[in-house]
């Protein structure tokens, strides 16, 4: 055997080299590293969603200073597809949207990026075309248009579902299907957001994952009713140890803005899907807003605590009736702490933070946009009804 000469080692160091920086330019970033950030149409628009809307809805997110503080996507939801798929197959968009391709480059030149909707079923909710049995063919038609993110929602599947002979096999078709889309989305080698939407069926947070969801929703619809916010808010306790970068549960979108609750109502939302670490997807008309909700919507200390870079989703840790104390664990060794109010009046909150581990530590109120100093070792506010205090601490 010929021991190595210098030419040869040096031949192997180069080949060594190359190969290191090409595999580590192949390491794919991770999609969805903090929750998703942008707007969908539906919980305002429903049915009435047109590609001037979405249009207006770009400029308005670049007008209004919600894409400077981090909202990137413009997720076009169900109700665009046309009743017919062309002779080879492919999917269409209906009339409403004349040219998908064109609308993802208007979207895309405002620093944006756009999203999408589909079903695993032959159908959708809102009964339009869905993918089932065309996935590769739709997933390579939203790469060609340009599309960045997509919600796969299950309603149409359920027919195929309801069909099966046990709740398992109802289970594998399902968990199939998801990651039949998966693979679709992945070979157009395009990096597409994968949102899941299947209400939380048969405990998503445990296998979300594994079909390659970026996200989850954990819950039904939500509705622009503090009853309906807070019933999903706060039912998401004991969900946080399954969501991570690129893995989030989602509650469902906002409803900051669409004038169901009162300022008090909406700020608890906020909050609270901050702590949850949950998407932050405006699902209001962004063209018409107050001051009050772009300044809700775009406040910097919230949506800190949201896009924080551990991605630990926090979690109740007390409660007192109606009163109710989430904490979220942060990046540089601070707490987001929400102290919450479910009683439609205000009420008086004493929380004994020494008891709760958090020592004598200068904090923020975040919403006030105050400088607290050294919070004492029981804490007490006077809580608007349906309302929250929401603290940083400092590190
Ligand atoms: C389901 C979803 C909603 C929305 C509608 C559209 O209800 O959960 O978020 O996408 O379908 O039809």
């Amino acid at each position: 055997m010929r021991l190595l000469n210098r030419s040869d080692l040096f031949a192997l160091l180069l080949v060594l080299s190359v190969f290191a920086l090409s595999s580590k330019a192949q390491t794919p970033s991770v999609i969805a590293a903090t929750p998703p950030m942008g707007w969908n149409s539906w919980n305002h628009f429903h049915r009435n969603v047109d590609d001037a809307t979405i249009r207006a809805q770009a400029d308005a997110m670049v007008s209004s200073g919600m894409r400077d503080a981090g909202y990137l996507y413009i997720n076009i939801d169900d109700t665009w597809e046309a009743a017919e798929r062309d002779a080879q197959g492919n999917i269409q968009s209906n009339s409403k949207f004349p040219d998908m391709k064109a609308l993802a480059g208007y979207v895309h030149s405002k620093g944006l990026k756009l999203g999408i909707y589909s079903s695993p079923g032959a159908k959708t909710c809102a009964k339009y075309e869905g993918s089932l049995g065309h996935e590769d063919q739709d997933a390579r038609t939203y790469a060609g248009w340009g599309i960045d993110y997509l919600k796969y929602d299950l309603c149409g599947l359920r027919e195929q579902m309801k069909a099966a002979s046990s709740p398992e096999e109802a289970h594998k078709i399902m968990f199939d299907a998801y990651i039949k889309m998966r693979d679709a989305l992945r070979h157009t080698g395009r990096p597409i957001v994968y949102s899941l939407c299947q209400y939380g069926n048969d405990a998503v947070w445990r296998w979300g994952t594994e079909v390659g969801g970026n996200l989850w929703r954990t819950t039904g619809d939500i509705s622009d009713k503090y009853a309906s916010m807070s019933q999903i808010g706060f039912s998401q306790a004991g969900l946080g140890r399954f969501a991570g970068p690129g893995h989030w549960n989602d509650p469902d979108m906002l409803e900051v803005g669409n004038g169901g609750m009162n300022a008090d109502e909406y700020r608890t939302h906020m909050s609270l899907w901050a702590i949850l670490a949950a998407p932050l997807l405006a699902g209001n008309d962004l063209s018409t807003m107050t001051p009050e909700t772009i300044a809700m919507l775009t406040n910097r200390d919230v949506i800190a605590i949201d896009q924080d870079k551990a991605g630990k989703q926090g979690d109740r840790v007390w409660a007192e009736g109606p009163i109710e104390v989430w904490v979220r664990p942060l990046a540089d060794g601070s707490k987001a702490i929400g102290i919450f109010n479910r009683h439609p009046s205000p009420i008086d909150a004493q929380v004994d933070l020494g008891h709760l581990g958090i020592g004598k530590v200068k904090a923020k109120d975040v919403w006030q946009a105050k400088d607290l100093g050294n919070l004492p070792s029981v804490y007490s506010a006077k809580i608007p009804g349906h309302g929250v205090v929401l603290l940083r601490t400092q590190p």
